[in-house]
């Protein structure tokens, strides 16, 4: 690849390419969907953190980290960040883009004073970037998933350290 790619905000005039590169790589449009519906959330959607790969002028990558709630057994909540979706056009995968967009999309939830990210993705690629299994700090998922496949970073060093319970999701995610 001889193109500088570009790590940056999202902005409106991207929804459109960011929809068809998200269907393009899932193979479907629930992905697709489902960031469309987030946009909507304010509740839960942060715009620095809706975060595209350009290359010249072409959108070759995305990814998105919304609000997500941990709930402890006393019922009390706790704020994080769900990464979800990430998404890379098939014909720029294994070039280090989705490992960028992670590092670039880490890097700039720290910056606005978040300190901790949940996903629930490939066991052998997120911890590269510095993700451990949440069974770690007793964080469960609301639904059964294998334990490796659920992992969380802390922004803040031993800002988990005091948190435990299960994670509470935007309802946007029942519909994927
Ligand atoms: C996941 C994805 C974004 C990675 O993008 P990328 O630009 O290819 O990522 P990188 O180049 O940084 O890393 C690629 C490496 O991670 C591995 N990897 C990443 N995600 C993986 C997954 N879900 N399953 C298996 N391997 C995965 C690749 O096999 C590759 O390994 P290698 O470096 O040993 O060859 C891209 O593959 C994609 O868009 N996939 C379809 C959508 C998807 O599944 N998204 C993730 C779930 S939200």
């Amino acid at each position: 690849m001889t193109e500088e790619v570009i790590y940056r905000q999202e902005i409106q005039d991207d929804f459109q390419e960011v929809f068809e590169l998200n269907n393009k790589a899932f193979g479907q449009d629930n992905e697709a969907k489902l960031v469309n519906a987030l946009r909507d959330n304010p509740n839960v959607f942060i715009p620095e953190l809706s975060i595209v790969a350009a290359e010249k002028n072409k959108i070759i990558g995305y990814i998105l980290l919304t609000k997500i709630t941990i709930k402890d057994k006393n019922g009390n909540l706790h704020e994080s960040l769900g990464l979800a979706p990430m998404a890379v056009l098939p014909e720029f995968q294994k070039n280090g883009i989705g490992g960028q967009l992670i590092r670039y999309g880490l890097e700039t939830a720290k910056k606005l004073g978040y300190q901790s990210v949940i996903v629930l993705g490939h066991e052998d690629y997120y911890p590269k970037f510095g993700f451990e299994p949440a069974q770690k700090w007793s964080i469960k998922e609301p639904f059964d998933v294998p334990l490796n496949v659920f992992m969380a970073i802390e922004l803040v060093k031993g800002c988990l350290e005091n948190i435990s319970g299960t994670v509470i999701y935007p309802k946007e995610f029942e519909t994927v």
